[in-house]
């Protein structure tokens, strides 16, 4: 998973080795930045999946729209990151080489009013993405 400053380097890696596939998946990717992320990375030519839980944090229909442009070259999964056994039932089934976490509760005030639900999305639905990839993607690149 990325800091800024690593996702940035990310960035530029990816950038740079447009010649070499990768398989991608971008978590948050129907969002305002993944789903651009979404488009730069397709149009670099790596296989893109998306993982998204289309909640009602703002109309999902705004994020229906952000991803029609690309949907028919991306796998979308819909999966809550805050449920961990779907999180590793994804990973157990996809392979995946590089992920970008950028799905997020993001808004600063909602925050102050439901802290349990930015709790369980961002620091546990984190961690689950973590504890996946490390169970799942680690083990298997160190075969
Ligand atoms: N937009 C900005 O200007 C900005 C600036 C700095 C940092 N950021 C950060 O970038 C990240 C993405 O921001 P954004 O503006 O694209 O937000 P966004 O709300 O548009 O996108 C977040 C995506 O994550 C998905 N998501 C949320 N909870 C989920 C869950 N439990 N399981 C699966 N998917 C879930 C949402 O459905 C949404 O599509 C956030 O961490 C945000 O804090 C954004």
């Amino acid at each position: 998973m990325l800091g800024k400053y690593n996702f940035l380097r990310a960035l530029l890696v990816l950038r740079d080795s447009t010649s070499d596939n990768m398989r991608i998946l971008v978590t948050g990717g129907a969002g305002f930045i993944g789903s651009h992320l979404v488009e730069r990375l397709l149009a670099a030519g790596h296989t893109v999946a998306i993982l998204d839980d289309f909640n009602d944090f703002y109309d999902p229909q705004i994020k229906r729209a952000n991803i029609a442009g690309f949907v028919k070259d991306v796998i979308v999964h819909h999966v809550d990151l805050q449920d961990g056994a779907s999180v590793r039932n994804l990973f157990h089934r996809e392979k995946f080489e590089v992920i970008a976490h950028l799905a997020a509760r993001a808004g600063v005030r909602p925050s102050i009013q439901h802290p349990q639900l930015y709790y369980d999305t961002n620091v546990i639905g984190t961690l689950h993405l973590l504890e996946a990839a490390r169970l799942c993607l680690f083990r298997k690149m160190n075969i």
